[in-house]
């Protein structure tokens, strides 16, 4: 099956402005469905969720779709699909939760590769408790990152093993499936940051015996927000700090406040838009289906297409570029001899190519791998990303290099 990018970059109204869009990892650009499913939950009545009134029913309707959708996205249930502000509110939240059955001799296994939202509230509330941290190192020279690199950290003591399914500075997608067989016989709940990796790939949290998913649909054409997934039985053995009157119900006993019912729609939409990446079907397919099918298109046109971004970069005299790992996204990460970071994303910038400097909030392993906090230059492709786009990349970091 081939993948039809102009089908969606016609979906994509920011395109028309020109610009290449090479920092999908840090936000993808939005399809006119997203948006105008936002517009159309705020210009509909829209009250908070109960039955009783059209108003109430479409905010219930919406909760409930978005719910069902996420589940779709990751192979989840509905009832344990949580939003929130962001991956990272939801994991300091589920990490104070769980921490309080914590105390000295327990441990926490985090990595050297993840984002810092996969790290922080882990030791925080490890410190917090007395608990032990101990660190998964990843290989800086490869940057790659194996399972007995994690599990020669988890012991009878461990309670949370905190892993990326990809690193959005370097790509690298640890075998998450694999830590999750060895992880099954163990007490230890696996947590597995999919922020990067769902904007890439087919998902099933089911396969990777995850405990915890956790992903932002902002990275995969959605809206700002967060979405964890786990199972109603665990959301129900926790104890999230609430408000006397708010609900004690899985899984909105983990959704402080009035949910951004919007959103929720965006959210929905975007699930929906990705499903159609390729087209077809929907009468006879399921929409979990009709995902798995589309990502499954996606990730070999992306596979294709990082090829082509490497190798033109790879043939640029001084550039160097920092993730070699044999399974990864179409993400790189590359410095240019005698400029800088910042210099670099300027003047890609300057010619219509947004890819940014820095070490994106993956700041221990952009630090592992000697780039320090400036980092380096990351370009990475979404799903609307093409050819030409690609051609204006390394044309431009070319010209760069060669000034
Ligand atoms: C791999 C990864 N994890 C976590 C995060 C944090 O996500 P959020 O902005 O939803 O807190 C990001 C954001 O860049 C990310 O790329």
């Amino acid at each position: 099956m081939t993948y039809d990018v102009d089908r969606i970059r016609a979906r994509i109204p920011a395109l028309a402005d020109g610009t290449a869009y090479f920092d999908g990892p840090g936000g993808t650009q939005t399809p006119d469905l997203v948006a105008e499913a936002i517009a159309a939950a705020l210009t509909s009545g829209l009250s908070n969720r109960a039955r009783n009134t059209q108003a109430e029913r479409n905010a219930d309707d919406i909760t409930v779709g978005a719910r069902l959708a996420g589940a779709d996205l990751v192979n989840g249930d509905p009832n344990g699909i949580v939003f929130g502000r962001s991956m990272t509110e939801l994991t300091f939240q589920v990490a104070r939760t769980l921490a309080q059955q914590w105390g000295p001799g327990d441990e926490v296994v985090v990595t050297r590769l993840d984002h810092d939202g996969n790290i922080r509230p882990w030791v925080t509330y490890a410190e917090r408790s007395g608990a032990t941290v101990r660190w998964a190192e990843f290989d800086p020279s490869t940057g790659t990152l194996t399972v007995d690199d994690v599990m020669s950290s988890v012991n009878e003591n461990t309670r949370v093993v905190a892993v990326t399914g990809a690193s959005n500075l370097i790509g690298t997608r640890p075998d998450v499936a694999a830590i999750g067989v060895e992880l099954a016989s163990s007490d230890a709940l696996f947590y597995v940051d999919g922020v990067h990796l769902t904007a890439h790939a087919p998902i099933d949290m089911q396969a990777i015996g995850a405990d915890f998913y956790i992903c932002s649909p902002y990275k995969f054409l959605g809206p700002h927000i967060g979405m964890l997934a786990a199972s109603p039985a665990l959301l129900e053995t926790m104890h999230p700090d609430k408000l006397r009157p708010s609900t004690m119900q899985v899984p909105e006993r983990f959704e402080l406040g009035t949910l951004p019912y919007e959103l929720l729609a965006g959210v929905t939409a975007a699930i929906d838009v990705l499903a159609d990446l390729v087209p077809g079907d929907e009468g006879s397919m399921s929409r979990r289906d009709r995902l798995v099918r589309s990502m499954m298109v996606l990730e070999e046109y992306e596979d294709a297409l990082r090829d082509r971004m490497r190798t033109g970069l790879e043939a640029i005299d001084g550039v160097h570029l920092h993730g070699h790992a044999p399974l990864r996204t179409p993400t790189e990460l590359f410095s240019v001899d005698g400029a800088t970071a910042a210099d670099v994303y300027l003047g890609l910038a300057a010619r219509g190519v947004n890819a940014p400097a820095g070490s994106f909030y993956a700041i221990e392993a952009a630090e592992w791998l000697g780039l320090g906090v400036q980092g380096a230059v990351r370009a990475g492709l979404a799903p609307y990303t093409n050819t030409d786009d690609v051609d204006r990349l390394v044309a431009g970091v070319a010209e760069i290099a060669s000034a």
